[in-house]
């Protein structure tokens, strides 16, 4: 899609990684509107400093049915990613993070009703799989949820369908396989593995990795995922469906780990702790369906993701200085 114009959009969860790249991406293709409903209890100010005058900025709590009243008023596509995106937070903190991703997304879903929204876009993980022997995981496969985070995209997903079907809402749901790229948040106690590991082998520390090493996922770099979100808006037989969106790649967290030691130039060191709850053994996605229905290919692979990102990192100045 090469021009938005005239089209409104709302971004929730757009001061976090994945939401900030949406918004600098929907920007470049000059949308009537682009909106963002954050709190920035898990994502940052700054990602969204460059753009903050060319966006419409509400902040506060999705849960809060007022506020996502004026959020959704005349937005034709709500691309809706905010949740406390974490699996080992949300076997700590159970009630507050399925509320968030429960409780909001269906206020984002009623509300989107009301105000005659076209098209709902909900970010889905594949941790709703769990652990299965059976690789690629495809979407008809039965869910599997191994933690509360996990089982909340579940039930995000299910409320999806049921509005399709009951208030013929158009709803698509992305699950996303590990991403990755610029402005994810390498400080926070979650930190999502690769943001952890550049940070680490720029301070010359030794790599942390839960268990053998020998786990794999299939991880994507977040322009995929914005790829993915803008052909979900437009796609003629979305509606009502779910979709993985990976690489279709398994790449072990060691294998992970060699890759960056060199495109960094670090000697690599290598921690191993014990196995966490709740994390799956292997991720790997099937997007036949993404790619027969959305249009959606993979268009940055592994290496030239990272690189980026590096990049990104050193450019930003957000590794620790030597
Ligand atoms: N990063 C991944 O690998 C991955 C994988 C699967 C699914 N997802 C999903 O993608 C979406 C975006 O994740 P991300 O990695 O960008 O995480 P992120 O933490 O950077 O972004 C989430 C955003 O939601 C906001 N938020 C949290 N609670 C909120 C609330 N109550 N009200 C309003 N805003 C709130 C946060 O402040 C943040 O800006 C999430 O739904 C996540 O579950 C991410």
């Amino acid at each position: 899609m090469d021009s938005l114009a005239g089209l409104r959009f709302l971004v929730t969860g757009g001061g976090g990684f994945i939401g900030s790249n949406l918004v600098r991406h929907l920007l470049d293709k000059g949308p009537e509107v682009v909106r963002v409903l954050d709190d920035f209890s898990t994502g940052r100010r700054e990602n969204l400093a460059p753009v903050a005058s060319a966006i419409e900025l509400l902040e506060g709590d999705i849960c809060d049915g007022a506020l996502v009243e004026r959020a959704v008023e005349g937005i034709d596509y709500v691309l809706h990613q905010a949740a406390i995106p974490s699996v080992p937070r949300s076997v700590e903190e159970p009630e507050r993070t399925t509320a968030v991703i429960v409780a909001g997304t269906v206020t984002v879903l009623a509300k989107a009703v009301r105000a005659g929204v076209k098209r709902v876009v909900v970010a889905s993980s594949s941790s709703v799989y769990g652990d299965s022997d059976v690789l690629p995981k495809h979407e008809d496969m039965p869910l599997n949820p191994l933690s509360p985070y996990a089982a909340g995209k579940g039930a995000c997903e299910l409320l999806c369908r049921s509005f399709h079907q009951v208030y013929r809402l158009e709803t698509v749901c992305l699950r996303y396989f590990n991403i990755f790229g610029p402005r994810q948040d390498p400080n926070s106690q979650y930190a999502a593995v690769i943001p952890k590991f550049i940070t680490e082998l720029a301070a010359n520390r030794p790599l942390p990795i839960f268990g053998d090493g020998l786990q794999s996922r299939d991880f994507t770099y977040v322009g995929n995922v914005v790829d993915a979100n803008i052909l979900a808006c437009f796609a003629q037989n979305a509606p009502g469906r779910t979709f993985n969106i990976g690489c279709g790649e398994q790449v072990t967290l060691l294998e992970l780990a060699d890759v960056l030691g060199r495109l960094m130039g670090c000697a690599l060191r290598i921690t191993h702790l014990p196995s966490r709850a709740g994390d799956v053994r292997h991720s790997l996605a099937d997007i036949t369906r993404a790619r027969e229905i959305l249009g959606y290919a993979p268009s940055v692979d592994l290496e030239t993701g990272l690189r980026r990102t590096i990049s990104h990192f050193v450019a930003s100045k957000t590794l620790p200085q030597e």
